[in-house]
């Protein structure tokens, strides 16, 4: 119904200019079946052809006059929150100036429908006709969108830096005794490679909070914040895993035969799957041993390890020790995050070059005001903001992702639609 009058509504269009007939997207859509809501993948790739003086201002309406009929809604009913020219100044009210007109249509009926939630907006459009919804889209749409990144806001977010780099220079105090890359080549100093990083922020966390008693680990930790220890927890987990540079003094076949009852947790070989039980494979032993004593004697708190040890003796100790210091160390699952940049390629592949979309359907992104964005993705984290795409997508981000994403698209500057003719026969 509504789909297919904006269809109807580019087709109108089309046969009424002759000049602007080959029109990339339409042509594309045309090729889809004339089904706006499928998406066309070769958009983005064929706006790479654009040469300077190919671009157009959209004008998706239908006649001059309809965009009148949609100037003079704005002006009455949405220019109070979304300025007059479709340029906001106010905190949390995006920019609509050269939005995609499709988009804010489809966004439009879903504040009427109530499938998009905002009080706001669900009362703008409660009354408003369909008609009065595509007149008012096509008028947005229409406008020159916002020429001065400074109104975005985006000037208050920089870029923070790479968690695995911030990491590496958190860590710059931990390789006199944890090593170089966090391979220990002191006995009696654990290695910090090939543990789980979850593993090693809640260690970090016990320490400084007391609850694993350890007192020179809690001065020293004493002014690491938590963003940092996550940072350091991914560098070290990121690093190439190593067996610690130090002896293993004890009868490693013995310490095999003893491990029937660790395997369950530890992994077979040391090497854990479950991020709350550490890795042992590759750790230097006299650690390891200690470790043990600790368990046995009580001076560090865990339950389940207590009981395990309880029926151990100094030799089996030394053995298993020895045992799990020669094993070959894993690096645990995770994966190196992506940059800024990585991610923008990402998105960009539907939101075009740089957050400005080709695509009549999907919203641009560039210009847009910071914190507007950034409630958006936090929106769709939480499915506050419903969408298939963007659940996806959004899941996947860290709340440093989201702020750096932000800051970039505000900071691009927004172009109007583009058209792109097709090359002639
Ligand atoms: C009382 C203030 C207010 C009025 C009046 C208002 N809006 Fe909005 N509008 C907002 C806010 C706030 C948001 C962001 C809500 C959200 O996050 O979903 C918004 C969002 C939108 C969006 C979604 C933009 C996007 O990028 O997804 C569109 C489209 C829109 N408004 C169009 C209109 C139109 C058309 C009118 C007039 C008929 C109007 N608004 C009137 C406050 C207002
Ligand atoms: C002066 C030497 C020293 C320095 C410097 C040091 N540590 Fe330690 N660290 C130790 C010792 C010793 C232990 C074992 C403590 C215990 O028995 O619980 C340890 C234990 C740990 C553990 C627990 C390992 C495990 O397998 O449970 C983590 C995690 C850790 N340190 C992180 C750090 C970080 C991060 C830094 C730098 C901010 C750092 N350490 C600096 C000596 C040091
Ligand atoms: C029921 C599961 C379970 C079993 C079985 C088990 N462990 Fe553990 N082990 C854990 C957990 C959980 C921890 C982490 C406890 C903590 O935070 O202090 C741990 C910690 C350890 C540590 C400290 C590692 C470090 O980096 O600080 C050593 C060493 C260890 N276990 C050895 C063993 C040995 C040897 C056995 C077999 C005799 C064994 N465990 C059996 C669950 C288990
Ligand atoms: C597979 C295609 C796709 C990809 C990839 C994608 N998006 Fe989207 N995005 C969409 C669609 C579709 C919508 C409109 C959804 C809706 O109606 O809420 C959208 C909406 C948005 C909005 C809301 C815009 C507005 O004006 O309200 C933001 C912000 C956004 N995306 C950011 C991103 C970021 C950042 C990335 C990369 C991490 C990304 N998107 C990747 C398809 C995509």
């Amino acid at each position: 119904m509504r789909r297919s009058s904006i269809t109807k509504m580019l087709i109108e269009r089309m046969s009424m200019k002759r000049s602007v007939q080959t029109l990339f997207f339409m042509a594309c859509m045309f090729v889809a079946g004339v089904t706006i809501m499928n998406y066309c993948p070769g958009a983005a790739a064929q706006s790479t052809t654009l040469k300077p003086g190919d671009e157009f201002r959209a004008v998706y309406g239908t006649t001059a006059l309809d965009i009148a009929d949609g100037k003079r809604l704005a002006e009455a009913s949405c220019a109070g929150c979304h300025g007059t020219n479709g340029i906001s100044t106010t905190q949390g009210v995006p920019h609509l100036a050269g939005q995609r007109p499709a988009y804010l249509y489809l966004e439009l009926k879903a504040y009427q429908s109530g499938a998009r939630g905002d009080t706001a907006m669900n009362n703008a459009v409660k009354f408003l006709s369909d008609d009065a919804l595509v007149k008012v889209a096509a008028y947005f749409a229409s406008l020159d969108p916002v020429q001065s990144p400074a109104t975005s806001g985006a000037k208050v977010a920089p870029a923070k830096p790479d968690p695995v780099q911030a990491g590496k220079s958190a860590a710059a105090g931990c390789a006199g005794c944890h090593g170089e890359a966090g391979v220990s080549k002191v006995p009696g100093m654990p290695s910090l490679v090939g543990l789980d990083p979850k593993y090693l922020v809640a260690a970090m966390k016990a320490y400084k909070s007391g609850q694993r008693k350890h007192d020179m680990m809690k001065s020293l930790l004493g002014a690491v914040s938590d963003a940092d220890m996550n940072n350091i927890a991914l560098y070290y987990a990121l690093q190439k895993p190593a067996r610690a540079e130090t002896p293993a003094t004890g009868n490693q076949a013995a310490g095999k035969a003893a491990t029937a009852g660790c395997a369950g947790c530890h992994g077979d070989q040391g090497v854990s799957g479950n991020p709350a039980t550490p890795s042992l494979a590759g750790q230097d032993a006299q650690y390891l041993a200690a470790a043990l004593r600790a368990y046995k004697g009580g001076s560090r708190n865990d339950e389940t390890m207590k009981g395990l040890m309880a029926s151990l003796d100094e030799n089996a100790i030394k053995n298993l020790s020895a045992y799990y210091a020669t094993q070959q160390p894993q690096p645990p699952n995770v994966r190196k995050p992506l940059t800024t940049d990585e991610w923008v390629q990402r998105c960009d592949r539907c939101h075009g070059l740089n957050g400005n979309s080709t695509d009549p359907r999907l919203p641009a992104l560039a210009g847009q005001r910071v914190e507007y964005l950034r409630n958006v993705l936090h929106d769709y984290r939480t499915r506050t903001r419903k969408s298939t795409e963007m659940a996806a997508m959004s899941d996947v981000l860290t709340e440093d992702d989201v702020e750096n994403l932000a800051a970039f698209y505000a900071r691009q500057k927004a172009r109007a639609v583009v058209y792109v003719p097709l090359p002639s026969k």
